[in-house]
């Protein structure tokens, strides 16, 4: 399997969010595309031993999840920041379907805004599109890989553990962190994610 590659991003200047942050997190980043490269790796290598090595088949596969949702999370929370801050008009389909269900553009900002901000533990908050239902649908997902939505697609989140803001924020001020990250965000990523949906 030819290895992944760790994508590069055009982030710029943040309200809230130093460069220096930007600059960690997108090591650890990297650190999971490798994680995910070397899991495979060792996979190859223990397929011809699977007997004697089943254990540590299992655990790998078990890994992998973490690994490979850590990299494709990261790769949506950078690109919604790239281009910088950049609001929707009202007649975008996006914004028009977050109306339908949550009665205004603000509701769901309010929202995602406490499932961010009040749920404890390491993880994301997600707002995903359900091809089959054809509904927006919000969730938490722990670490990086437990409780994503099948058959759903990621529109939008925003990654909680503490190394997202905790160099620019105390561990008491995520709120301000979501606030932040909230004002940077060009929305047209994610109205572009929804609309390869339709
Ligand atoms: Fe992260």
């Amino acid at each position: 399997m030819k290895p992944l590659e760790p994508k590069t991003f055009q982030i710029p200047e943040l309200k809230g969010i130093s460069a220096k942050t930007i600059e960690e997190h997108l090591k650890l980043y990297q650190g999971y595309v490798k994680n995910a490269n070397l899991i495979t790796d060792h996979l190859a290598k223990f397929g011809v031993e699977g007997d004697v090595h089943s254990y540590e088949i299992a655990e790998l596969h078990r890994k992998f999840s973490f690994e490979y949702n850590g990299i494709k999370n990261h790769e949506y929370y950078f690109e919604q920041l790239e281009g910088g801050s950049l609001a929707l008009a009202a007649s975008s389909p996006l914004v028009q379907k977050v109306t339908e269900q949550w009665n205004s553009w603000e509701a769901m900002i309010t929202h995602i805004k406490t499932i961010a901000a009040t749920t404890r533990g390491i993880g994301w908050m997600i707002l995903y599109y359900d091809r089959e239902r054809k509904i927006l649908m919000t969730t938490w997902v722990d670490e990086q890989h437990l409780g994503h939505l099948n058959s759903c697609q990621f529109i939008f989140g925003i990654d909680m553990w503490e190394h997202s803001y905790v160099a620019d924020y105390l561990p008491s001020g995520k709120k301000q962190y979501v606030e932040d990250y909230l004002t940077n965000v060009n929305w047209s990523v994610a109205e572009k994610r929804y609309q390869e949906c339709l």
